[in-house]
């Protein structure tokens, strides 16, 4: 008899009876994949007990700190026992190494699995050794083949198993192959069952692709407890951890991070690592107060302006919203008479830190235009607002945390929405109501004025 088979999309794991070349779900191309299907025998119903709501206890939530602390922020304050973390991110954007760190401070305290699919035990040795010291409670699996892995969480020794990746571990009664959305879903389920029963913390390291081909996290997210995501520019050297869901703690917590020869080192002061290489008093640099979750930064936002000869031409955005830039060029041409339609624009926000929130808007639009009349803007003074299509300049949220964070870098002055009421200490507000009237900032006569009120 033939076997029965389904088609699998691998990039959101929907389910059609038949292959089709697109998925009807997602949408992807040739992400379809047929997958035996094999059916166990039917279960005889039994009755499981059950519980009332009031008899469980909220305070179960047992957690065990990382030792680093922009993860346990991260995490809500720590690894709660029993629960499944998974840490997705691109390929070599560094999940195994911050999972070895991890691995590498707890394993002080507890017992420490490194289930090892991706590399060999004596390579996570010799990049553990850069990391710091090895403790003893830290062990390596190098089969990852499920059965293996499932005796190991229930054997009690470890308190803490690192599954590097989910997408190696296979459940070698599934004819699919490792990585496919089959094995992935199943195997990840089982781990969160095992982990779950034998209140073992399980922490699940899943590479996100852009193309989708390899079964993603997104199949995962359901069935585990939080989902961190671990990104950035893979060439630069900032990362930034988040959580995407969370059932211990808040969602809107972000860690940053350097990439560094010793591993990841936390960014403390995301500000003055932003700020360090600055050169002040040029044309077409401006401040920006931002905020990324809850946390608070100054980037710098530098632009250049060109004359150009094409009909098109370009808008180079690099660190800040593509499409942004180009809304808020033309908004800037037709409101605030700043001739940039027969120019070629270049945004930047140097350092590693995406300035893409609507907030930047207004120091995009003030670097913009110190560059094009090719007049610095007055030092100590920062900017935050959205600019509208008509060129109105709207408010922001967590204006309080900007103002606080700009002042703490020696910022005097803030060019801010003119509906904002907020009032900070030592920080004086430029307020305006339309894109026009930031040109006057860059007047001589103004930013002395600005700067002297
Ligand atoms: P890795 O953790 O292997 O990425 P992932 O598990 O997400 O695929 O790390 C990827 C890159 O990090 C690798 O190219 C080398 C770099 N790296 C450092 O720069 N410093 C270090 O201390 C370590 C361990 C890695
Ligand atoms: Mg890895």
């Amino acid at each position: 008899m033939p076997t029965r088979t389904i088609a699998v999309c691998q990039s959101c794991g929907a389910q059609s009876p038949r292959w089709v070349g697109r998925c009807t779900t997602c949408g992807e191309w040739g992400s379809v994949v047929e997958e035996p299907v094999e059916r166990g025998a039917p279960v005889a119903s039994v009755a499981a007990p059950t519980a009332t709501l009031a008899e469980h206890d909220p305070s179960d939530a047992d957690r065990v700190p990382t030792g680093l602390p922009e993860v346990d922020l991260v995490l809500g304050g720590g690894l709660v026992r029993g629960s499944v973390v998974l840490l997705a991110g691109e390929p070599g954007i560094g999940k195994s190494t911050i999972a070895l760190q991890v691995a590498l401070r707890v394993g002080h305290d507890c017992g420490v699995l490194l289930v090892c699919g991706e590399e060999a035990p004596q390579q996570i040795r010799a990049r553990a050794e850069r990391l710091g010291p090895i403790p003893s409670g830290v062990r390596t699996l190098a089969d990852p083949s499920l059965p293996g892995v499932l005796a190991a969480v229930a054997s009690g020794e470890a308190a803490i198993v690192v599954v590097d990746s989910i997408q190696t571990v296979f459940d070698p009664e599934l004819p699919s192959a490792p990585g496919s959305v089959t094995q992935v879903r199943e195997c990840g389920a089982r781990l969160a069952r095992a982990a779950r029963e034998n209140g073992v913390t399980v922490i699940l390291v899943g590479h996100v692709t852009k193309e989708g081909t390899v079964a993603g996290p997104r199949v995962l997210e359901h069935l585990v407890d939080v989902v961190v995501s671990f990104d950035g520019d893979r060439s630069g050297t900032v990362r930034m951890l988040r959580p995407l869901k969370n059932r211990f703690g808040p969602t809107d917590e972000v860690g940053f991070f350097e990439m560094a020869t010793e591993g990841l080192v936390p960014i403390r002061d995301a500000s003055a690592f932003l700020l360090a290489d600055r050169c002040p008093g040029l044309p077409g640099s401006a401040l920006a107060a931002l905020v990324e979750g809850r946390r608070p930064f100054v980037s710098e936002i530098q632009a250049l302006v060109q004359p150009s000869g094409v009909s098109v031409p370009r808008r180079n955005a690099l660190g800040t919203d593509a499409a942004r830039l180009s809304v808020l060029a033309a908004v800037l041409d037709r409101r605030a008479g700043v001739k940039l339609a027969d120019h070629e624009v270049f945004v930047s926000a140097p350092g590693g830190l995406q300035a893409s929130e609507p907030a930047a808007d207004l120091a995009i639009a003030l670097a913009l235009m110190s560059a094009y009349r090719d007049v610095p803007v007055p030092e100590g003074l920062v900017a935050f607002g959205e600019v509208g299509l008509a060129g109105e300049i709207r408010r922001v949220v967590a204006s309080d945390r900007r103002l606080a964070e700009a002042q703490t870098v020696g910022c005097t002055h803030a060019l801010v929405p003119a509906g904002l009421e907020a009032d900070v200490d030592g920080i004086e507000l430029v307020r305006v109501r339309h894109v026009a009237e930031v040109l006057d900032v860059l007047e001589p006569s103004t930013a002395v004025r600005v700067l002297r009120s």
